[in-house]
């Protein structure tokens, strides 16, 4: 008897349950206008040629010896499995990186999976480089650029987006690319003009390049290329080579029910509701491209001397903007552990942890790293203050989820949302 009825169980709940989920899923998809990502991606033209070649080329760095991959590695989910990166004078890859002459920088190195959807108009942690597509104009930390009125229009001219225009910055930075003044000539360049005009020099210098730009970009001339180029080919090759648009929650997307496990049709339901999530990882590419306090710990050197980091605050002077970052896109993002901008949750479950219980999360963090080649301090000094200014949409008092809940949020992200083989 017991046994017909577990049969009978099987045979007429399951697939019914399976169904109810399917239902309630799919009106909450409608409900938020979730829709499938475009899949055209460019991976053979010229231009594509072009950044993937930057993209890996140690010349971008005045000692050559990093490029932006080291950071940003494909096999590492397009980040360097650190929490935070060692640059420049740094010695090998991910996890085995060892301190070398490097120093260790501030932030977390995102993952770069759909940037080309959300870097579109603002890029870095802390949207400090931004592009407005309806002017045409640029906010960056370089003023020549920015603006209606550039002072070197040619360089604003050459970029499209946000993206573009964030490229630029990785090598005029001492610790990440450029090297300390005295050891080359562009770490000892007196403006950052200057240092993209060196740049840019050594890169057209070989004919390989040249050979490349010409075939990029009809009719243009070694002395007519700038550092903008170099940003828009960079760009280029970010936004197709790390385009994710065919994970099993994009399939079920396009239809296909037996696309997602049961557990991450759960998760994904909880993510839509009772999770939150929803509230700033919104629409198609789970972002709302806005900035947001959810109070992670902060660890490391900080930006600021005393190991913390205002984020948004930096950049607009507001109060409100204290401790604000981008909400990161999701595709993808099992890959590119460790998490948040200062690289202080280990894992995927620690995160969805944290919006759990963000005073707990905060108050007995335990990093728990082991033999990272640096000692990794906690700003326990500002905890309070940026705890006290959490974003309202993560409860203070933290979100009702059991165990296994949470343990359904992490399999809708490390399932659903993860494109094997890219
Ligand atoms: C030393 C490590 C390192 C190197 C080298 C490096 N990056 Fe990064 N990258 C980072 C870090 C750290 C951040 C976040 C900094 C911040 O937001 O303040 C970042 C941010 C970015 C972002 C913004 C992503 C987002 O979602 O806002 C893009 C795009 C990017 N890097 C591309 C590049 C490119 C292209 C290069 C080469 C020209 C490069 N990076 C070189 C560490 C590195
Ligand atoms: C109030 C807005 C908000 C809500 C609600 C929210 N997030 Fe976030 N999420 C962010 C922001 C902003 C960051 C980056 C913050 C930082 O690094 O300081 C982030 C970071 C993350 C990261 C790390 C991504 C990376 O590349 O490092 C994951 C994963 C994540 N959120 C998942 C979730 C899940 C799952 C939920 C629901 C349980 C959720 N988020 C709720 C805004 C939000």
């Amino acid at each position: 008897m017991k046994n017909l009825i577990i049969l009978l169980t099987l045979v007429f709940v399951t697939p019914l349950i399976a169904q109810d989920l399917d239902t309630e899923l799919r009106a909450l998809l409608k409900t938020h206008s979730i829709e499938p990502l475009k899949k055209e991606r460019d991976l053979t033209s010229p231009l594509f040629d072009l950044g993937h070649r930057l993209f890996v080329d140690n010349r971008l760095s005045g000692n050559n010896n990093i490029s932006c991959r080291d950071c940003h590695h494909p096999m590492l989910g397009t980040s360097d499995s650190l929490p935070l990166p060692i640059g420049e004078g740094g010695e090998g890859i991910g996890t085995n990186r060892r301190m070398g002459t490097g120093a260790v920088i501030p932030r977390n190195a995102p993952h770069l999976f759909n940037s080309g959807l959300s870097n579109k108009e603002v890029s870095f942690w802390d949207g400090r480089v931004s592009y407005d597509p309806l002017t045409k104009t640029f906010q960056t930390p370089e003023p020549a650029i920015n603006g209606a009125n550039p002072t070197r229009p040619e360089i604003a001219k050459a970029l499209s987006s946000a993206l573009a225009a964030q490229a630029m910055f990785p090598p005029l930075s001492h610790e990440e690319m450029r090297g300390q003044p005295g050891s080359n000539e562009i770490a000892d360049a007196k403006t950052n003009i200057e240092a993209w005009d060196l740049l840019t020099e050594r890169i057209t210098d070989d004919q390989v390049y040249m050979d490349l730009f010409k075939k990029a970009i009809p009719g243009i001339s070694k002395d007519k290329i700038n550092f903008g180029h170099i940003g828009e080919a960079l760009a280029h090759f970010q936004a197709n080579r790390f385009a994710v648009t065919n994970t099993p929650f994009d399939k079920y997307l396009a239809g296909d029910n037996s696309a997602m496990s049961d557990a991450a049709k759960r998760g994904a339901i909880l993510f839509y509701t009772k999770a939150k999530c929803v509230e700033c990882h919104s629409g198609n590419n789970f972002t709302d491209n806005k900035f947001h306090n959810i109070a992670i710990p902060q660890v490391g050197p900080g930006k600021e001397a005393d190991g913390n980091d205002k984020g948004l605050y930096a950049v607009t002077g507001k109060e409100e903007d204290l401790y604000k970052f981008k909400t990161p896109g999701l595709r993808n993002v099992s890959k590119s552990a460790p998490y948040g901008h200062s690289g202080s949750l280990k894992t995927l479950l620690r995160v969805v942890q944290h919006y759990q219980m963000p005073m707990r999360s905060n108050h007995h963090y335990e990093g728990g790293y082991r033999n990272l080649p640096y000692a990794l301090e906690v700003d326990w000094k500002n905890m309070n203050d940026r705890l006290r200014r959490l974003d309202p949409l993560v409860p203070r008092m933290g979100l009702p989820l059991d165990g296994m809940e949470m343990q359904d949020i992490v399999t809708f992200m490390e399932e659903g949302l993860t494109q094997q083989g890219m």
